[in-house]
């Protein structure tokens, strides 16, 4: 697809100086890539990622606030040295923010020079106006566009969010990989984006949306896999530090709780841990650190104290268990 000047777009630095690199082609190269990127997967996302990918569907992901969805676009992008674009949805999201939009004001400038020049015809004028140049092109558009031969990732992030006449536009983009701009035309994808899709299912997403996709739901890890998040993305943190907190991450998230910490909450949690000194846990380190891992007063005043203590109590002696010393 022809484009002009754009406008800045969220892409990865090392995406954008990478040279593109195919698409994997078996599952455990797709799970070597995920790792090389510093995502820990298990063999069922790797598959879903790869068969999205090779049958050049959508990947829809799901899954509970912190448990990865977004970082598999990000990692995607860096590692096969894609461009990433991203569309954040929230209420109200539209065409303008979406899609395109005319530079308006630029357009009324061009307008009173020819005025001023009286050089152009009305018909010229009005063609001219209406070209790529006066275009503002927004995440869906910049998705359509190859660069250096390679097509992008495309994250169309918290789809839940929107409202259901966007999903539906979205559904016509997503079968055609063409956009139509009537003072222009239709505008179609020399290939495909690779597309990542997330919703966090505050509400319901289309079935119509759902079968073009590859559904996948992102869960919370077990407690081997987390271990291992941790030793990748906070290396510093200690064997026996890590083993507690993620212990009593996962003890935590069989409470009733309003809001369960995501993985982003363990790394986070562990990092703050690690300001303080903290080589272990103990009962007053864990209290007065609950708001990194718990964000609503309720769930906080819930564990604060004895269900804390008890908590760890339990970690504590289930890893003596399992490694002494
Ligand atoms: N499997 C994983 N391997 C490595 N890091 C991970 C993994 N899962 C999550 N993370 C880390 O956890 C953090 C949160 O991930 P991410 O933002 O992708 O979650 P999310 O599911 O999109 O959350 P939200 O729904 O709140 O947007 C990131 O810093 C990410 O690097
Ligand atoms: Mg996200």
């Amino acid at each position: 697809m022809a484009s002009t000047a754009s406008p800045p777009r969220e892409s990865d630095p090392h995406s954008a100086s990478a040279k593109p690199r195919p698409i994997p082609d078996t599952v455990d190269a797709t799970l070597g890539l995920l790792t090389h990127g510093r995502y820990v997967a298990d063999r069922s996302l790797a598959t879903a990622l790869f068969l999205a990918l090779r049958l050049k569907r959508p990947l829809f992901l799901e899954g509970e606030a912190g448990v990865g969805k977004t970082e598999i676009a990000k990692v995607l992008a860096e590692t096969l040295g894609r461009r990433l674009v991203r569309l954040q949805c929230y209420e109200g999201l539209d065409v303008a923010s979406a899609v395109y939009e005319w530079n308006y004001s630029r357009q009324m400038v061009e307008i009173r020079l020819a005025e001023a020049a009286g050089d152009r015809s009305r018909e010229s004028l009005g063609s001219d106006i209406y070209s790529e140049r006066f275009l503002v092109k927004r995440p869906l558009l910049h998705a359509l566009e190859s660069d250096r031969g390679a097509s992008p990732v495309l994250l169309i992030d918290e789809l839940d969010r929107t409202d259901e006449p966007f999903e539906a536009y979205l559904l016509e983009v997503l079968s055609d990989f063409q956009i139509t701009i009537p003072e222009l035309g239709t505008l179609k994808a020399d290939e495909p984006p690779i597309v990542v899709i997330t919703s966090n299912r505050t509400r319901e997403i289309h079935d119509a949306l759902k079968r073009r996709c590859f559904y996948y739901w992102v869960d919370y890890p077990n407690a081997a896999r987390e271990l291992e998040i941790l030793k990748v993305k906070v290396p510093s943190a200690g064997a026996e530090l890590s083993r507690q907190v993620v212990g009593f991450v996962q003890k935590l998230r069989k409470v009733e709780l309003f809001k369960l910490p995501g993985i982003a909450e363990t790394i986070d949690w562990t990092e703050a841990l690690i300001q303080l000194d903290q080589v272990a846990l103990d009962p007053r380190a864990v209290d007065d650190t609950l708001g990194v891992l718990l964000k609503y007063q309720d769930d906080i005043a819930k564990i604060r104290g004895s269900e804390a203590a008890n908590l760890l109590e339990q970690v504590k002696s289930e890893l003596a268990t399992v490694a002494p010393g």
